[in-house]
């Protein structure tokens, strides 16, 4: 009997986890958190303005599906990308759906590898990014500086660095939003935050309509790191200038995905922002 309800057990659990593995995350997550086609812009022009020249070559750190790369290749036909990413699940994920749908020539410009963004010997490029916050999982600060100094020595003379970096009241406590989407919601949830280690735990759910909430279809553990922290750990490892950009708002108070050059911030509740490092 006990053995019976064991293996019931077991098989609601192998349904329930197969559910999960059917649902495609990665198309939810492209579609509620991704806007690599804006963002490639913004690191061009930013490389533009800052050094007075076209850049040629973009290294993705963390680059999971590796959207960014095949958005940078489409820019000009000379682009060429370099992803990274620890995990090949993400990687094959971007080969099959987002490698495709890019010419032949385009895909011959895209070059990924699975490794850690710690190890020596990564590409050189003129630009590196890493985005969608991902450098906070480095939770000590030496860790995080190491980063950095790697990074420096790989970018081409006249490279950057460019980081993304988010904060505000909000993230200060738990709280979970919900945004609504064609089909779908999208909640990002901030379960926990530590003000003694400025550790903080988030996750990604979904829902799409009519259907069960799928839980926890992303996890981050990261650490906080607010814009003078890294500024002085970018200084620290070597950049010659640290830059912060500062979303635009529209008329309804959001954001307006213009990114402009700042010296001081806005007091909001949740802001995102780049940091943008030159070598
Ligand atoms: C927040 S996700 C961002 C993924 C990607 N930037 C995107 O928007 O699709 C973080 C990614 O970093 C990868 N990662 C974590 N630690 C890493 C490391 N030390 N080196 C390389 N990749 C790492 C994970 O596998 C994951 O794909």
């Amino acid at each position: 009997m006990t053995y019976l309800m064991k293996s019931r057990e077991a098989n609601a659990m192998s349904k329930k986890d197969k559910k999960k593995k059917d649902f495609d995350k990665y198309w939810y997550y492209n579609k509620s958190v991704q806007s690599a086609d804006v963002d490639v812009q913004f690191f061009l022009s930013s490389y533009k303005e800052l050094k007075e020249k076209q850049p040629k070559t973009f290294r993705e750190d963390f680059c999971g599906t590796f959207k960014l790369s095949c958005e940078w290749v489409k820019l000009d036909d000379q682009f060429e990308s370099f992803g990274v990413d620890l995990d090949p699940e993400p990687i094959e994920y971007g080969k099959a759906h987002y490698l495709p749908k890019l010419t032949e020539e385009q895909q011959g410009r895209i070059h990924i590898q699975e490794g850690n963004v710690l190890d020596d010997g990564l590409p050189s490029t003129d630009i590196i990014a890493a985005c969608n916050f991902s450098y906070f999982i480095f939770k000590e600060r030496d860790t995080l500086k190491q980063y950095f100094k790697k990074n420096l020595s790989a970018l081409n003379d006249d490279g950057i660095l460019i980081l993304d970096i988010f904060g505000g009241s909000e993230c200060y406590e738990p709280n979970e939003e919900e945004t609504e989407h064609d089909g779908f919601s999208y909640f990002w949830d901030q379960d926990s935050y530590d003000p003694v280690t400025n550790e903080a735990m988030f996750y990604i759910h979904f829902k799409p309509k009519g259907q069960k909430k799928v839980k926890k279809a992303f996890t981050y553990d990261w650490r906080l790191y607010s814009i003078p922290e890294i500024r002085e750990i970018l200084l620290e490892a070597g950049f010659k200038n640290v830059h912060v950009y500062w979303e635009g708002t529209d008329e309804d108070g959001e954001g307006d995905g213009e990114f402009e050059r700042v010296t001081k911030g806005e007091d909001c509740e949740s802001w995102v922002a780049y940091i943008v490092a030159e070598k």
